[in-house]
């Protein structure tokens, strides 16, 4: 099983890309494939597609087109349940403590990182950084 993990452009301006690999390879995880990349605002809108519509959906694709982002996909057994309770709660200041949004989030908008949510999204996911991954 495959997951995404994608640091964003909050995290790549306070220089902790190197940290957050750091913490994926001392929690034991195999990362596949690496890539930096900047959204257009299409690629956005469809990345994001099941937030369209919500209010924080114009907020969300102006950050995350801000800057570039790093995609990871990262292999293993449960990576995607393991990959969400490693990155915390979506709101840094609920994430349980060390995970990576609790040590880099700074607010629920730029919290460091963004994880699939479930085995048919990380393949949906995936495809917006990797051809073959
Ligand atoms: P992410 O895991 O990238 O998925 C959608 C993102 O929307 C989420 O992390 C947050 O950064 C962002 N977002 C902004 N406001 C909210 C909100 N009120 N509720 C949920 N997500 C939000």
């Amino acid at each position: 099983m495959r997951t995404l993990l994608m640091i964003k452009p909050d995290a790549v301006e306070k220089k902790v890309v190197g940290k957050i690999i750091s913490m994926v390879e001392e929690r034991g995880f195999d990362i596949r494939d690496m890539r930096m990349k900047r959204f257009t605002r299409d690629e956005a809108e469809k990345f994001y597609e099941v937030h369209r519509g919500k209010p924080f959906f114009e907020e969300l694709v102006q950050f995350i087109t801000s800057g570039p982002v790093v995609g990871l996909c990262l292999e293993g057994e449960d990576i995607v349940n393991k990959v969400r309770n490693f990155i915390g709660a979506t709101d840094p200041s609920k994430a349980d403590p060390c995970t990576v949004r609790a040590l880099y989030g700074t607010d629920i908008s730029r919290n460091a990182v963004h994880a699939s949510d479930s085995p048919e999204n990380a393949e949906r996911e995936l495809k917006f950084f990797f051809e073959n991954c």
